[in-house]
């Protein structure tokens, strides 16, 4: 079945496209076949005037690429070829003996954005699903199909660069303003107006868009003039280097690619982008990002519990218990979704602070131009405050986010459990506690899990849910289809403490308190995980997490995992010691009033016991590559172990959860994929060389030691890397 099919209204030809079989319309080298022979057609039929590109997709425009194709890439040259293919294909769309009116309804993005470009006039609708954008970064590439050439000449060179750079989507009315697109319809009215432009651009009516010049030309002064141009060029890639630490090499690519253009020729440009993008197709990195992209895509389709799934039940009313942090945040995302919910705190000032604490997400969006005034006032009255158990008898589901104390959360789930509906379910929001345990004050256990949200819960992508052996398909189906609900990517994991993410990102941090014991500098060891690709460093990040929260988890996990998690001297001293962290504004850092990070507080030094040696400004030195490596491995090697004891379902949700919950650099596609890549045999050599130096923390797991063995990788080493 042919993806474009053509119609003819009087002298425009309507090509529509939907490619059979597939949710979105995606481009391919098939399809680039068939637009050559749709465009003979046209060129030889001078009854034609004008044509319209249209999707056949109720609400997608193009998607972009299609990149199961680009996996199969074996050589640079080959991806290189494609991207000159489909160059070919858009600048013979752009010469076209009629001019082609863009109809742009839905997702247009990478490829598909590209594709309007080369078109002569672009409508947008205004819809929630119109989208557009060149998010190529995010998967270590660059746009290869003449986006790096077109856009800034359509749409200037700093806003090119941002989205060329960063991937960031733009809405229609915001990419008229850029002169990205020249109109925005209501979507009844798109297949009209597209029809009228037609003709007009037809007809010599209408000249061709010439995007933002057409919109006068301030700020074009700038990238005409060489200099200016340079200046905005240095900028940017300084913005990127700072931002990304060098890592990731299609931004940089980008901007020489963008620089070419300028300098020497448009067609330069086309060629350099073409090389580039084969070049970077056979990155690591790239590898790396396109299996996230798989996997989190296989994850939305994963209903997380084994086939056959039981239907999940719908969350329409949400109990929370606790207004703190965590309360607050799951209630505003709960609402923006359309969610009632009841937020129970202990009294009438805790309520009120979570209440604020909800508003100030909620507004955020308002602020943003994201929702109404009146979707701000409806999503706040889905808010039910209140200090007593009341509202709660006909909630589907409790969420749990008190203070982290069995004992407590034992008391509350006895006090709601006889007044919520029989097939209620009960999730707690603990980061250590086993579910098992919490479950142990419930009369029906089946229905008891754990939900793990991640801080700010408005902004923290991953959710994890804790099923218990005891705990029902339904109950773990219907959390899961809720966090998707959510917008969360949710993973599902077993019962244990510390489940998943805190504990492989227990046992990172832990390396990193041991390496203060042993009197590393607390800056040195951030510089060198943020230069291995971590957002920030692991001494920061116990400080935004709380030093005395940090201090409780360390406790419960050494209790119940042995020697190996036995938490660093230097935390036990600043934990007693009272340190809070950016919370209390005393941590490891400086922090001023507003809650800003300063430099290192030397003062901690005197706490962890290295004070002689800090004032004397002598840390001892540990090379950054032993740091990275410690801290990275004892990660690496938890996760493995939380593999080999069914914590984890398989290696996907490990590589996700760490990118997403913890941190884990992108890049490296996750843990498990970081084995592979390093090589399982090298890793088990390295951790082995480490146990020598700190028994018993760098025991390899059994999972490693065997794969070593046999020469066994995590995923497969050829073909799609998800099953
Ligand atoms: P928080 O201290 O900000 O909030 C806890 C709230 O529970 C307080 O407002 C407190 O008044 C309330 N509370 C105490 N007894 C209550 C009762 N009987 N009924 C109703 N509310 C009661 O703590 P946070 O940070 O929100 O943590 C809550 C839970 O979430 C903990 O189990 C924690 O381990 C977990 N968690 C925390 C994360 C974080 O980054 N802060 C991340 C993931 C999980």
């Amino acid at each position: 079945m042919p993806a474009l099919t053509v119609t003819r209204d009087a002298g425009v030809a309507m090509l529509s496209l939907d490619v059979q079989g597939a949710p979105v319309n995606t481009l391919s080298l098939g399809l680039a076949e068939e637009m050559r022979t749709v465009f003979d057609d046209i060129e030889r039929d001078s009854s034609i005037t004008a044509a319209i590109l249209i999707s056949g997709k109720s609400d997608n425009f193009i998607a972009g690429a299609d990149i199961e194709q680009f996996l199969e890439f074996k050589a640079a040259e080959e991806a290189e070829q494609a991207s000159y293919t489909g160059q070919k294909m858009l600048s013979r769309l752009e010469r076209l003996r009629v001019p082609v009116v863009a109809a742009i309804h839905g997702a247009c993005l990478g490829g598909g954005l590209e594709t309007t470009l080369a078109c002569a006039w672009r409508i947008a609708t205004e819809h929630p699903k119109t989208v557009l954008g060149l998010p190529e970064v995010q998967l270590g590439l660059i746009p290869g199909t003449g986006g790096t050439q077109r856009l800034p000449r359509l749409i200037g060179l700093p806003a090119a660069l941002d989205m060329i750079l960063r991937g960031r989507n733009v809405r229609p009315r915001k990419a008229m303003k850029m002169g990205l697109v020249d109109e925005v319809v209501h979507p009844a009215i798109l297949r009209d107006v597209a029809l009228q432009r037609a003709r007009e651009l037809g007809a010599g009516t209408r000249q061709r868009s010439k995007g933002r010049l057409e919109r006068g030309a301030e700020g074009l002064l700038v990238e005409r003039n060489r200099v200016g141009r340079a200046l905005v060029l240095k900028r940017a890639r300084q913005s990127v280097m700072q931002q990304t630490h060098g890592q990731y090499p299609a931004p940089l690519a980008a901007l020489d690619v963008i620089r070419t253009g300028y300098e020497e020729s448009i067609d330069a440009g086309f060629r350099e982008e073409s090389r580039r993008f084969g070049q970077l197709a056979m990155t690591e990195v790239s590898r790396q990002l396109i299996f996230l992209f798989f996997a989190t895509n296989s994850l939305k389709k994963d209903p997380g519990v084994t086939a056959p799934a039981p239907a999940p039940h719908p969350v329409e009313k949400l109990g929370v218990l606790g207004a703190g942090f965590m309360g607050a945040g799951i209630t505003s995302v709960a609402v923006q979704q359309g969610t009632l919910v009841r937020l129970k705190d202990t009294d009438p000032a805790r309520v009120g602070k979570g209440l604020a604490a909800v508003r100030e997400v909620v507004k955020e969006r308002y602020t943003k131009k994201q929702i109404t005034r009146q979707q701000l006032d409806d999503m706040m009255a889905l808010t039910g405050p209140t200090t007593e158990y009341t509202g709660f008898g006909n909630v589907d589901l409790v969420i749990e986010a008190v203070f982290e104390d069995i004992d407590l959360k034992h008391r509350v789930l006895r006090e709601v459990e006889p007044l919520l509906p029989n097939d209620a379910i009960y999730a707690s929001n603990t980061s250590t506690i086993p579910i098992t345990r919490i479950a142990e004050a419930s009369t029906r256990p089946e229905q008891v899990l754990g939900m793990h949200f991640f801080s700010p819960v408005h902004k923290m992508p991953l959710l994890e849910v804790i099923a218990t052996s005891r705990t029902t398909k339904e109950a773990t189906a219907t959390a899961v289809a809720y966090g998707k609900q959510l917008g969360k990517t949710v993973i599902v994991v077993n019962d244990g403490p510390g489940f998943y993410t805190t504990r492989t990102l227990s046992a990172y941090m832990n390396e990193a308190g041991r390496l203060l014991d042993e009197g590393a500098a607390i800056d040195a060891i951030d510089r060198a995980l943020v230069d291995f690709g971590f957002p920030v460093g692991p001494i920061t990040l116990l400080d935004e997490v709380g030093i005395d929260v940090g201090g409780k988890v360390g406790l419960v996990l050494a209790d119940a995992l042995g020697l190996r998690m036995t938490p660093a001297e230097a935390m036990r001293r600043v934990v007693t010691a009272g340190r809070l962290g950016r919370k209390g504004r005393n941590g490891f850092y400086k922090y001023d009033a507003s809650g800003k990070k300063g430099d290192v507080d030397d003062s901690i030094y005197q706490i962890i016991g290295a004070g002689a040696r800090a004032s004397a400004g002598q840390h001892v030195r540990i090379p950054d590559e032993e740091m990275v490596r410690r801290c990275v491995l004892a990660m690496v090697n938890e996760a493995a172990r939380c593999l080999q004891e069914g914590i984890l379902r398989n290696v996907r949700d490990g590589d996700v959860g760490a990118v997403f919950g913890v941190g884990f650099p992108p890049f490296r596609g996750g843990p498990f994929r970081y084995v592979d890549t390093v090589g399982v045999a090298t890793i088990v050599r390295q951790l082995q060389e480490l146990n020598a130096r700190h028994p018993p923390r760098f025991e390899p797991a059994e999972l490693l030691l065997e794969m070593a063995q046999t020469g066994k990788t995590f995923y497969p080493t050829e073909g799609r890397p998800v099953a």
